[in-house]
């Protein structure tokens, strides 16, 4: 395989690309002109992904990616740096509710292993995996999809279900801690040229939400793009929805 490290093209990876707002992400991405990696942990739907995606002429290909899997993801760096030589932008879009109800008064240990396995630790994985890659681009930009759920801010203030979602003691707890960790990566990664930021797409009709969101999934894909394209030395660190930035 040829490795492309001199090649001008911008080289994206989308976790949980299949579907949803990660698909979306990846076809905004897609029609900027760049190379975008779906990633997906399921062979049918990566595929009838990519092949969506290429029919709307995204240079699109399939990364099988399960983010829960030590395994799946050293492969999964692995096969972008065989055939891409480096990644320019990753978008940690993979994340799951672990099953409602889950008032903190019910919910189980499994539902919180689950969910912070996932939308936490599945974060920090493919992160530092792919981090070696994202050092060779000139401009590299992580964005990590949060929630305005997890907002301790907007948690403590209201409790309209469409800011605060539904009491939850594992999804919404689950973005307020990857908006920890993420502030703690900027820190670390600051003077690389590395911008790490958290995306918040609003209430998106989605299967993650039995489609009962406002929004579209292109709509909530449209801040991910944003954060995606920062120009060079752009924020880092923040957390931001369309309407700009979100109280922690
Ligand atoms: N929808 C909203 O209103 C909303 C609001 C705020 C934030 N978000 C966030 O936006 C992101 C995308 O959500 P969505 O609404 O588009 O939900 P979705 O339609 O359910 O899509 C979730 C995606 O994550 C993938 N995924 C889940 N677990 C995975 C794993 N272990 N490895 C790899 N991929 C995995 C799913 O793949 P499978 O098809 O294989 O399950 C799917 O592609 C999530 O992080 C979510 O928390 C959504």
């Amino acid at each position: 395989m040829t490795a492309n490290t001199t090649d001008d093209r911008t080289t994206a990876l989308v976790t949980g690309a299949n579907k949803g707002i990660g698909y979306e992400i990846a076809a905004g991405l897609g029609g900027l002109g760049w190379r975008v990696g779906v990633g997906a942990r399921d062979d049918d739907r990566r595929d009838a992904a990519v092949q969506r995606l290429r029919a709307a002429g995204v240079d699109a290909f399939g990364v099988p990616l399960d983010v829960t899997d030590d395994a799946s993801v050293t492969a999964a760096a692995r096969l972008v740096e065989q055939q891409e030589g480096r990644l320019d932008v990753l978008v940690n879009n993979a994340g799951v509710t672990g099953g409602m109800p889950q008032e903190p008064t019910q919910v189980s240990p499994d539902q919180l292993r689950t969910v912070v396995e996932t939308n936490v630790i599945g974060v920090v994985r493919v992160t530092n995996a792919l981090l070696p890659l994202l050092r060779r681009s000139a401009s590299p930009r992580i964005v990590n999809m949060s929630s305005g759920v997890g907002s301790l801010a907007r948690q403590s203030v209201t409790t309209d279900p469409l800011s605060t979602g539904p009491i939850s003691a594992a999804y919404s707890p689950s973005k307020t801690f990857l908006n920890a960790v993420t502030v703690q990566y900027a820190k670390e990664l600051q003077g690389t040229g590395v911008l790490i930021n958290l995306a918040c797409p609003g209430f998106v009709a989605t299967d993650l939400n039995g489609f009962r969101g406002v929004r579209t999934p292109q709509q909530g894909a449209q801040i991910a793009v944003h954060l995606a394209t920062l120009p060079d030395g752009g924020p880092s660190g923040g957390y931001f929805e369309d309407a700009g930035v979100i109280p922690w």
